[in-house]
């Protein structure tokens, strides 16, 4: 996976240099490419989720993780810090702007999903996608 992880990377380098904000990141090496739609999608997750954390969450820390399971590429993005606050006690759902929606509508193309937890101590964005294998050409006869 040396294209999103390689791109996640300078990202997160980028980010930290313009924000102060240091980013823990744990994407192991035996992680293999996969497929461009998938690595763009998790990429956009990375990005959108780490300019919420700037934005919104008074954090100074955060860490990306992504790992593999199940046949699924799962992404996690956490910060300490302040939770998700509600905007309105009319509105029982968290309110999701079209950054967190624009992700999930994205994923959902992809049969994947992203879901969003917070406490008043933190957020984290979870993020999973089902990993279509590679179709290999059959060797019959
Ligand atoms: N890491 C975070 N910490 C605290 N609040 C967050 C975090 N991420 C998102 N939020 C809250 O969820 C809302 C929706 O996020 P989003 O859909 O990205 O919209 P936007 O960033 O444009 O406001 C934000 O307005 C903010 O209140
Ligand atoms: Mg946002």
């Amino acid at each position: 996976m040396t294209g999103l992880c390689g791109a996640i990377q300078g990202h997160v380098q980028q980010f930290a240099h313009g924000t102060g904000i240091r980013v823990r990141l744990d994407i192991p090496a035996t992680i293999q490419r996969l497929d461009q739609d998938t690595e763009l999608a998790l990429f956009r997750v990375a990005q959108e989720s780490l300019t919420n954390i700037q934005r919104h969450s008074g954090s100074k820390s955060a860490s990306l993780r992504i790992w593999r399971e199940a046949g699924q590429v799962c992404l996690e993005v956490k910060n300490s810090g302040r939770g998700v606050r509600r905007k309105s006690s009319r509105n029982a759902e968290v309110d999701s702007g079209i950054g967190i929606a624009g992700m999930q509508e994205r994923l959902g193309q992809l049969g994947g999903r992203l879901q969003v937890s917070s406490t008043s101590r933190g957020t984290a964005v979870r993020v999973t996608v089902p990993i279509h294998a590679p179709e290999h050409p059959s060797r019959s006869g």
